[in-house]
This record gives C-alpha cells, structure tokens and sequence, in this order.
C-alpha cells in the first residue's frame, strides 16, 4: 500500500474517532496513536502554545536586563521583542521515546514552525539550524501548525528515523488531519 492510500484509509477513522469529542487532548492522544501505529515513526505527537509561568517570565527579563549593557540597538531590538512574548511550546501527547517538555518561541523546527505559521518539511535535521536532537536517532521531521482562528494553538511534530521521509504528501494529509 501506497503512503497516499495508508493516510486515505485512517482519515476517516481519525474523523470517527474524534467526531463528537471535544477535549483537545484526548484527540490528540487518538490522533498520535493512530498515525504512529500506521506509519511506524519514530516519534509522533504534539507540542502545545501555553502561558510561560510569571516566576520564569521574570528570572527571563532580568537576565535580559544584565545582558542588555553588552547589547547593540539592533540586537536590543530582537530581544525585546522575544521577550514580549510571553509563550512557549509544552509536549503533549505523544507516542515514542521521551521528549524535551519546552521549546521556546522561534526556536528548532518545532519553534520556527509556530514563529512562521507554517508547515515545515525537514529532509535532514542536522542541516536545519538550531534543530532541538531531544532524540539522536531523528534524522527527518515534520512540523504541521494547528490554528484556531489563524493563532497556532500547538503543533503535530512527526520524526523519522531516516533521512528524508516527509514530502509534499505528507504535508497534505497531515494538514488536512488536524485542520
Ligand atoms: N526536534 C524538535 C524538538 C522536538 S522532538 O523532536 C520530539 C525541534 O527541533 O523542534
């Protein structure tokens, strides 16, 4: 069986399964289970857009502070504006190997994903700058933004085991996925 004709098999299962439930969480969990126990991936699952707690907002904004001195205008200007941003990206359900708990804003394709609202196909990990390795056997990843009124709320973060296993069919069907 084709990729295509795997996803085109599980895409109404997935819409049966989630049909009628309304926790974010639940569906997400169905969802990695599904796409995991199909495809065999590496790792499968999501990355949720939370509130960073206040204490570590603050610790964040003094160490900026500190570093400011030392600081061009220019780079000033960047870490204003990261700091204004007061999210980041917690791991959800998942399926596979134990994963990194935190990815700040703009940071590993996980990051820049959710920074450029849009889906991000990696042939090779170690080529991406500043890829977060929470698994050194990952060697190709997809990144697919989940939006609820245009805002990524999450991501579906896909890793392979090999080299360029993700290309535009993925992109389709996993979009469509969690749309
Ligand atoms: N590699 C991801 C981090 C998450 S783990 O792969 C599960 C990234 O660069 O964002």
């Amino acid at each position: 069986m084709t990729k295509e004709e795997q996803y085109r098999e599980i895409i109404p299962q997935i819409q049966s399964l989630i049909a009628g439930e309304t926790d974010l969480i639940a569906n997400m969990a169905n969802i990695a289970a599904v796409l995991h126990s199909t495809f065999h991936f590496w790792w499968t699952g999501f990355y949720i857009v939370k509130d960073i707690e206040k204490s570590s907002i603050i610790n964040h904004q003094s160490e900026n502070l500190s570093a400011n001195n030392r600081l061009s205008e220019a780079e000033k200007e960047i870490l204003n504006h990261k700091s204004s941003i007061n999210q980041e990206l917690v791991l959800g359900p998942f399926q596979g190997p134990i994963a990194c708990t935190r990815i700040p804003y703009g940071k590993g394709v996980c990051g820049t994903a959710w920074a450029q609202n849009k889906t991000l196909v990696v042939p090779n990990v170690h080529e991406f700058p500043g890829h977060i390795a929470c698994s050194s056997a990952s060697k190709s990843e997809i990144v697919v933004p989940i939006r609820r009124n245009g805002e990524v709320i999450a991501v579906l973060d896909i890793d392979s085991a090999d080299y360029n296993t993700f290309d535009a069919i993925d992109q389709k069907f996993l979009e469509q996925i969690i749309l």
